[in-house]
């Protein structure tokens, strides 16, 4: 067994961490159950890079059941739970690679750790290790049946790559799955990176202006939660269509720069770049906290936050002071990288277990369907969507109506209309 992880001996909590998320993932404990029974990925070895949490875990065993070898790295330094680390490699025999911290480039060493075993199927989030393997080692992609991607960052990574026709294989967009999007997106956001700006700051966001850069399912999400938590929202946008919708939910919605102005607490959940900008910075209150919720640290200009400043220090845990020229502090949490997974634990197991419950289908469905999947971009077919839900409820015993024979019919049929 091949690993690098920062301590095994802190196996015994990241153990306990992972029977509690596993025991809150009912409908990943089913698909777990079938693969278990039926082997579906006996000989096949798997190479993921994914937030290396409780969560993960419950899919690398799910994946270690079905009969996969698999190697796991980090998707982000920060994310990454030591613990569970050891307890992978330790109690579960699952190869990990990924310490809490690691640099830019024992990032890159692990990614390439993974892939030393050949992997036939990759899983990805935000697309480092695809990436990684098209440009450093293209013989090896070209032997690879198919990849997942959980996020949507990873997704438009893959969509131009397939666009530029460099893409070798094919990728099933996990994340543009309904259970996955509608659920992990919005509600998994929404609370996970308020959490991880409480844990930081312990400030009250009731009666704050809360700015939330992005109105896509994790913007609403956020918005959604902030509001509930008593504060003034504030959204901005670049498209008209999302911008309109923040304004008839109930959002204040208005440019970054005169957001700036008025703002308390303001993150990014775009996915793109520099959408806190040095211009936006310098018309801020003092006191602003800054915070992205975005895969990558570039929506926010860090580097430039760095530059500007005359001094930075650390306030507290994930919190970083920058008092600027003329005085003003502004506040950073954890360094600007996702918050939620740095400052918090990321997402509940509650909604990774219809996330992960997609993945451990799609690796599935890329094996059943490999020859006949091109080099594009895929989502999931409706019926995984409709299983996964009617998993999830039957979980929460919530029971929902069946069509009639009468009702099925009408909704195949176009005779009758206006009685
Ligand atoms: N992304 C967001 N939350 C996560 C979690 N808890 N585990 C893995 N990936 C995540």
């Amino acid at each position: 067994m091949k690993y690098r992880v920062k301590d095994l001996s802190l196996n015994e909590s990241g153990k306990k961490k992972i029977e509690w998320a596993m025991d809150h993932m009912p409908v990943l404990a089913k698909i777990r159950e079938e693969y278990e029974k039926e082997k579906p990925f006996e000989g096949m070895n798997i190479g993921a890079c994914l937030h290396v949490t409780p969560e993960t875990a419950a899919l690398m065993i799910t994946l270690k059941a079905a009969g996969a070898h698999v190697r796991l790295s980090a998707s982000n330094p920060l994310s990454t739970k030591d613990d569970v680390a050891a307890s992978l490699v330790k109690d579960y025999g699952i190869e990990v690679f990924a310490v809490h911290g690691d640099s830019a480039d024992e990032y890159y060493e692990n990614i390439k750790n993974v892939l030393e075993i050949e992997p036939v199927v990759t899983l990805d989030d935000g697309g480092d290790l695809t990436a990684y393997l098209h440009s450093k080692l293209p013989e090896l992609a070209r032997k690879v049946w198919g990849g997942t991607e959980e996020t949507t960052t990873g997704v438009i990574r893959f969509r131009a790559m397939e666009k530029d026709g460099v893409l070798q294989y094919p990728i099933i967009a996990v994340n543009d799955s309904k259970t996955k999007y509608l659920f992990d997106n919005r509600y998994g956001t929404g609370q996970s990176t308020i959490d991880g700006i409480l844990r930081a700051t312990n400030l009250l966001i009731a009666g704050s202006i809360f700015v939330v850069a992005g109105y896509g399912w994790c913007g609403r999400g956020l918005a959604m939660r902030a509001k509930g938590m008593g504060a003034r929202v504030v959204v901005t946008e670049v498209d008209p269509v999302r911008a309109l919708e923040a304004v008839m939910d109930g959002f204040e919605v208005m440019p970054m720069e005169k957001a700036a102005e008025i703002g308390d607490f303001f993150v990014t959940v775009t996915g793109d770049k520099n959408v806190i900008d040095l211009s936006h910075i310098e018309k801020m209150k003092d006191g602003a906290i800054l915070a992205n919720s975005g895969h990558f640290d570039v929506e926010i200009n860090v580097a430039g936050l760095r530059k500007m400043a005359v001094s930075i220090e650390d306030v507290r845990p994930n919190v970083k002071k920058y008092t600027l020229p003329d005085g003003k502090r502004i506040y950073l949490l954890a360094e600007g990288r996702l918050v939620n997974l740095a400052s918090a634990e990321g997402h509940p197991p509650t909604v990774m277990d219809m996330s992960f419950s997609n993945q451990a289908r799609a690796v599935k469905y890329i094996k059943e369907n490999r020859n006949r999947l091109e080099k594009k971009v895929y989502t999931l077919p409706d019926e995984i969507d409709r299983e996964i839900a009617s998993l999830k409820l039957h979980s929460m015993e919530i029971e929902i109506d069946k069509l009639t024979e009468e009702q099925k019919y009408y909704l195949t049929s176009w005779e009758e209309g206006t009685h």
